[in-house]
């Protein structure tokens, strides 16, 4: 089977570009679209410069259309990736993607997770409640943030004198090195 891959993203995209670089020579799994709402974000400088078609969103066509999911024939979309990616993701989206759509979040959910929980805020709560461990967990997205079932954590220390800034980094090694590979197992056949 074909998996065509559309991953939404709002920042720098280095998850997103991991995950394009992991499946550049997969004939069977290709990053067909990026889809960001912000039409600055560095992440569609990253699908322009791989030839990735790029769309950019806003919130009356996101939330009261499913245009999306038209543009999304066109590819056809069959797996969606949160990679950065802050809005809610609206109901109709999360109905035609159930179990083909996943986020990955940079902490121990259900710990710091939940709106507003995003980047450096995330790392600075692990740091002010004195936590010795964090990590990060992909999940399959439903209607609310941050509170699908999980798929996969990992976990790194953090040590006493560790910044918020040194638990960032920490936690983007842990995601780039699992998050291309988790997508990978969930797209594999079951019975091969
Ligand atoms: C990641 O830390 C991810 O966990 C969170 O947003 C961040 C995106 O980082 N959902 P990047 O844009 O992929 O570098």
């Amino acid at each position: 089977m074909q998996h065509n891959l559309a991953i939404f993203a709002s920042g720098t995209g280095s998850n997103a570009k991991k995950i394009v670089e992991h499946f550049k020579h997969n004939p069977n799994i290709n990053v067909s679209l990026v889809v960001s709402n912000k039409a600055d974000a560095p992440v569609l400088d990253m699908a322009r410069s791989n030839g990735i078609p790029i769309l950019v969103i806003g919130r009356p066509f996101f939330y009261s259309t499913e245009d999306i999911l038209k543009i999304f024939n066109n590819f056809p979309i069959n797996f969606v990736v949160l990679a950065g990616f802050l809005w809610l993701v609206p109901s109709y989206l999360v109905k035609a993607f159930e179990n083909r759509m996943v986020n990955i979040h940079p902490a121990l959910l259900p710990k710091y997770g939940g709106k507003g929980m995003y980047g450096m805020k995330v790392h600075e709560a692990v740091k002010a409640a004195g936590e010795t461990e964090t990590g990060i967990t992909i999940h399959y997205v439903n209607e609310r943030y941050d509170e699908g079932d999980a798929i996969f954590q990992a976990k790194c220390q953090v040590a006493p004198d560790d910044t918020p800034e040194d638990i960032a980094q920490k936690i983007h090694a842990l995601e780039h090195r699992h998050f291309p590979e988790v997508i990978e197992k969930l797209l594999k056949p079951q019975n091969p």
